[in-house]
């Protein structure tokens, strides 16, 4: 035990359980990581006094929301532990009675806004621990979905940023998506999500939902898909706001963009893009996904590259590359860019401490996948020198991942959130990165680096 070591106790006592006898929760935070950058920002600015404050009040809270007034209605909860610890791959996690905190999800916070942030994150993590889950049986993006549910209703979220009705493509997805559903059949049956969740106790059923709404579920799924028109899959009701500027309209690139791409052809396919990669990363609600509110593409004169990416929010494309396309050809090479272009800016880079060779690599991956790009002239298999040399060796080294396990590298990206590791290889493949390149190597006969090599067609 580390001398940062800090106990405290606190001690809840309902006014239900003064009636009904001693039951009551006891409150353990430790914070397990006091040196990170992220247990720092929870000494300085949330605290342990305002987390075991906090805990009694979002208790109490879900207590009530659960219709449960006496401890026979409540889930049994001797001692309740939060302990801030560093990992990644989640703000929060529960394990049995106890929830951990991620210190690189708490230094993500934006400025001035930890302990808002915390107090939410608090809402969904004690809802799993005081929620029913039919002993395990209930679906678990349900139960991620009620967490959801019970934040939302709480106020402590960000509506701009969040889940939209009717988003999603099932019904039990989980967070944002379910608790949108949930809301929806709240409003069939006034305390729907209440009941259904005490329902819950001991076995979960798809036949609840027949039994308090009248209608199978499936039905209920697809009238309320209805109800908001049917929003496909990994569109967002309010999604990206694209914007597109000619910037070079004095040179013959940026001419050529007005005549032969324009400004309609490039927001139609910005869209398409989006869902596409959407889809791809299998970010199917607003929290999987990186906010982006809106989307700049700038028609400019610079020749070092032919497009790049600045900021969150920002593309520039090259008028020169523009004006190199081959003849007839410009829309299919413009799409083709864009696509590695906007993974850019929807791909998680674990907060820019990934190889700049993977995000590269991962960019291609979508163009590549996307079927947009020039096949015939593309880096082919077992190329290239070191698996981190970006564009299509890595994207061919990515493709091999994803041979040896189905979804590698959707699940690669969606690992580096928060922070990249070299080690996710040995997580999803058993094997470290440097083991897996040498078979990779060798599967193709070992292509000596710099031989029959090729760059992305964007970066010729
Ligand atoms: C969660 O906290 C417990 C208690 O400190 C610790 O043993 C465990 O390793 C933590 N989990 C992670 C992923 O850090
Ligand atoms: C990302 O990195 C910057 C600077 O390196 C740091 O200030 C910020 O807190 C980090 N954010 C996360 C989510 O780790
Ligand atoms: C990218 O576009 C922005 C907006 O037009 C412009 O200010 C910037 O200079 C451009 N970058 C280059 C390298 O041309």
């Amino acid at each position: 035990m580390s001398k940062t070591f800090l106990p405290y106790y606190f001690l809840l006592l309902s006014s239900s359980s003064l009636l009904h006898g001693i039951l009551a929760v006891q409150y353990k935070v430790t914070n397990n990581a006091p040196n990170t950058p992220g247990g720092k920002r929870f000494d300085t600015e949330i605290g342990i006094p305002f987390t075991l404050q906090t805990m009694g009040t979002i208790n109490t809270f879900i207590w009530k929301l659960f219709q449960q007034p006496s401890d026979s209605q409540r889930k049994n909860v001797p001692v309740l532990n939060v302990y801030i610890s560093d990992f990644q791959d989640a703000f929060g996690y529960t394990n049995g009675d106890n929830i951990n905190i991620s210190t690189i999800g708490l230094q993500s916070f934006p400025p001035g806004r930890a302990k808002f942030e915390f107090t939410s994150l608090m809402y969904h993590e004690m809802t799993h621990i005081f929620q029913w889950s039919g002993r395990g049986t209930a679906p678990g993006g349900l139960t991620e979905g009620i967490a959801d549910y019970v934040m939302i209703k709480s106020t402590y979220y960000d509506p701009q940023g969040y889940t939209k009705p009717g988003e999603g493509k099932r019904w039990d997805e989980g967070y944002g998506v379910t608790a949108r559903f949930l809301e929806y059949c709240d409003s069939l049956r006034n305390g729907f999500t209440t009941t259904l969740n005490n329902k819950m106790r001991e076995v979960y059923k798809d036949e609840y939902f027949q039994e308090l709404l009248g209608k199978p579920l499936p039905q209920v799924w697809k009238e309320y898909k209805a109800k908001y028109g049917n929003i496909p899959a990994g569109s967002a009701a309010a999604g990206v706001k694209f914007i597109v500027t000619n910037n070079a309209r004095n040179l013959p690139g940026g001419l050529r963009f007005d005549s032969e791409i324009g400004i309609s052809y490039t927001l139609k396919t910005m869209s398409t893009i989006n869902k596409f990669i959407w889809n791809l990363f299998e970010q199917h609600s607003n929290s999987e996904r990186k906010n982006i509110p809106v989307l700049n593409v700038f028609i400019s004169d610079f020749t070092w590259a032919a497009g790049y990416t600045n900021g969150d929010f920002n593309i520039n494309i090259s008028a020169q590359t523009i004006q190199s396309y081959p003849a007839g050809r410009a829309r299919f090479w413009f799409a083709s860019l864009m696509y590695h272009e906007m993974a850019h800016i929807f791909q998680w880079s674990g907060n820019r401490t990934a190889p700049g060779g993977l995000t590269e690599g991962i960019a291609d991956y979508v163009m590549v996948k996307s079927s947009v790009y020039p096949r015939l002239s593309y880096t082919r298999p077992g190329e290239g020198g070191r698996w981190d040399e970006g564009y299509g060796v890595t994207e061919r080294f990515l493709e091999y991942c994803d041979s040896l396990r189905k979804g590698f590298t959707v699940e690669l990206n969606k690992k580096m959130r928060y922070a990249y590791r070299d080690g996710y290889f040995v997580e999803l493949l058993g094997k470290p990165v440097g083991r897996l390149w040498a078979e990779y190597k060798a599967k193709y006969g070992n292509i000596p680096a710099g031989e029959g090599y090729n760059l992305s067609p964007h970066e010729i």
